[in-house]
């Protein structure tokens, strides 16, 4: 039994690594600027997982959780998330990102926590030079949030190095499954087809990217974490395909047939005005090789289980 302090535990991610560590045995404390729905629904069940309200940029709110739960290691999961929301608050991005990064570690060297997990993001690459890239791929991000989370990687490297701790980092890829809370591919195609409405996308039929689907990549990030002898402080954790667009929303029609949804050739915007930047598969070999990751969830099968669980809320409704 360990003691994991999840940052952002009310997330998508923070929450679903802080149910299965629970569900094991772990004692869990999930720090959030609030409380989620899905968070508070998994602690009325799980009396091991608590909550601890907090902003990561106001470090005496960070240290003074930590310091009460104890923990033996971080799992770094908090973050202002994805491109658009970095392109609409540069400043902000920066200041969450890595300056709360920086007091999640000044907190972790005041607690004598020794190890994190940070969870990284194939931003951090800019444009893939290939169709799948390894770990050694070179890093330039071209968008702010890429930015602040390769700046977040290496100053951790920095910080690790001097205070004799182990930080790793993580490198997934689009994470996709049931209670994403926000409108997102594959999501928005899947709520769409389930409940007979239309969608369509203008441009990114071709485009190709790894999604993995929440319960791949969280046992992925337990693996990481009870991995003791890692040779690299970075490892991808996705599917290692990457199938285009085009073909997802195929599988859909295919899972939930009749739906009217379609998306057209031309170039994936992130948003409008926002072309988005070659992406493709990543090798997840390191991280197979170190600690035995091997996903379980084709997109195709990802897909199947998303649109399942759409139909079985819309029962429950
Ligand atoms: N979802 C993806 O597709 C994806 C892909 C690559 C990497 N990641 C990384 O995984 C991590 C988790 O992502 P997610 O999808 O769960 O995002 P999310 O937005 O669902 O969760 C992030 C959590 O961090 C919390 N948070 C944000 N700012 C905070 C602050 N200032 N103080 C305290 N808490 C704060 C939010 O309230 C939220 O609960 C992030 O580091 C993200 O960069 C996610």
């Amino acid at each position: 039994m360990a003691r994991i302090f999840i940052t952002g535990g009310g997330g998508f991610v923070g929450a679903a690594i802080a149910e299965r560590l629970a569900r094991r045995g772990d004692e869990v404390a999930a720090f959030d600027i609030v409380e989620s729905p899905r968070l508070k629904e998994l602690r009325a069940e799980l009396p091991n997982l608590a909550f601890y309200p907090g902003e990561l940029t106001e470090w005496s709110q960070l240290a003074e959780a930590m310091k009460d739960f104890d923990a033996d290691a971080v799992i770094h999961c908090a973050a202002v998330v994805g491109v658009l929301n970095g392109a609409s608050s540069r400043l902000w991005t920066m200041r969450v990102n890595v300056e709360g990064s920086l007091n999640v570690l000044s907190a972790m060297r005041l607690c004598d926590v020794k190890r994190m997990i940070n969870l990284s993001s194939e931003e951090v690459y800019g444009a893939f030079t290939g169709d799948t890239i390894d770990e050694t791929h070179g890093c330039f991000p071209v968008k702010t949030y890429g930015i602040s989370k390769f700046a977040t990687e290496q100053l951790a490297r920095d910080f690790a190095e001097e205070n004799e701790m182990e930080v790793i980092h993580i490198r997934t890829c689009w994470v996709y499954g049931p209670g994403l809370p926000r409108p997102r591919i594959p999501k928005t195609f899947i709520d769409a087809a389930v409940d007979g409405r239309s969608l369509h996308l203008d441009g990114g039929a071709a485009y190709r990217v790894d999604q993995v689907y929440i319960d791949d990549l969280t046992e992925g990030l337990v693996a990481a974490l009870d991995h003791r002898t890692h040779k690299h402080d970075v490892y991808h954790i996705t599917t290692g395909q990457a199938p285009s667009l085009g073909q997802m929303v195929d599988w859909i029609r295919e899972i939930v047939p009749g739906a009217d949804i379609s998306i057209s050739s031309g170039p994936y915007q992130v948003g409008p005005g926002v072309v988005a930047v070659r992406k493709g598969a990543l090798d997840c070999s390191r991280a197979r090789d170190a600690f035995g990751y091997q996903p379980k969830f084709t997109l195709r099968d990802g897909l199947e289980a998303c649109v399942a669980a759409r139909r079985r809320m819309q029962q429950d409704v």
